[in-house]
């Protein structure tokens, strides 16, 4: 064991027994740094921790991830205390658009459904009327009654595709995702001459041009699981590095290449084992949603998880 690892391996420990006295869980996305993946009880995509931190009996929820991401936990468990370890971690994309920039576009498109993204603030979600997630999305869109319009947001590459795979007309807010849309299609073409046997995941965070030169489209989770089950064995990822960890050990054997080296979001990055530690011994910082957000956000985030 070098030191770098024997130091992990103290942490992780700390960690575990900290858990224990907490009676915590601790949730982690596929986007955080490996040795944090691997203290969590529970590693996935947006979709599969709010639904774990729905379901937990645990008195505190560590959510390894982003401030959308522990804001939905507190939305979803308001009894329960709900910890970012780096309060600093945001999503920039959660914050291209607020309550008061929806509402004054509201006006203007009165009688859209208004289908919001998870990356989204408490207070946007309050003005929304459903919630998706990149899992879910398209199956979101396709239970809006046709007659309605809708109005998506943040991401407009998210909106895009899945106006096109649900067959709707989207007004899509003009958000976007830093890491996943800076990829491009110039790129993406490159890493498949690079590899030409090599079958293209990407997420639909990315670019239409991007997305229209892969092979599947899908969700962190979904990725990991397409590669698990299918008989290719080679894949170029058009997606957040961090998601290298969980595949290479969930289908080993199998060849995977970034579609670029520059798909690193710092934000999900920031999370370290020192600052899991800290956050479970001071139970820092504690993420709440003022009751009358609440109250709405949960509608939206509630249909969401009762339609999937
Ligand atoms: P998923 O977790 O839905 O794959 O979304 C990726 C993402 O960008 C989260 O910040
Ligand atoms: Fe936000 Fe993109 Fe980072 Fe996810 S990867 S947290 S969408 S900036």
């Amino acid at each position: 064991m070098n030191k770098k690892e024997s130091e992990y391996f103290t942490l992780q420990k700390e960690i575990q027994e900290l858990k224990k006295k907490r009676n915590a869980l601790i949730l982690a996305h596929l986007y955080q740094r490996p040795e944090v993946q691997d203290i969590a009880d529970f590693t996935g995509d947006s979709l599969e921790l709010s639904k774990q931190a729905a379901e937990t009996e645990a008195d505190v929820i560590v959510f390894c991830g982003v401030h959308f991401m522990a804001e939905t936990a507190a939305i979803l468990s308001p009894k329960k205390t709900v910890l970012l370890p780096e309060v600093d971690a945001g999503c920039p994309m959660a914050d291209m658009v607020t309550a008061e920039q929806l509402r004054a576009k509201k006006k203007e498109y009165p009688d859209a459904v208004v289908v919001c993204y998870v990356n989204s603030s408490a207070e946007v979600k309050a003005e929304s009327d459903i919630c998706c997630t990149s899992a879910n999305a398209v199956e979101i869109v396709r239970q809006v009654p046709a007659d309605k319009r809708i109005l998506f947001v943040p991401d407009k590459n998210l909106g895009h595709y899945v106006g096109l795979q649900a067959g709707r007309e989207i007004i899509c807010w003009e958000g976007y995702c830093n890491i996943h849309d800076r990829l491009s299609a110039g790129q993406l073409q490159k890493a498949k001459q690079a590899h030409p046997q090599a079958l293209v995941l990407v997420h639909p965070e990315c670019r239409p041009e991007v997305i229209a030169l892969a092979d599947r489209v899908f969700s962190t989770s979904g990725m990991i699981r397409f590669a698990k089950e299918s008989d290719h064995n080679e894949f170029i990822l058009g997606t957040e590095s961090g998601i290298l960890h969980k595949i290479q050990k969930s289908a080993p054997g199998k060849k995977y290449y970034m579609a670029s080296d520059e798909m690193i979001c710092p934000n999900m990055k920031a999370t370290s084992l020192e600052k899991v530690k800290l956050s479970l011994e001071k139970l820092q910082t504690c993420i709440t949603v003022p009751d009358e957000i609440r109250d709405k956000a949960l509608n939206a985030v509630e249909r969401m998880i009762v339609v999937i």
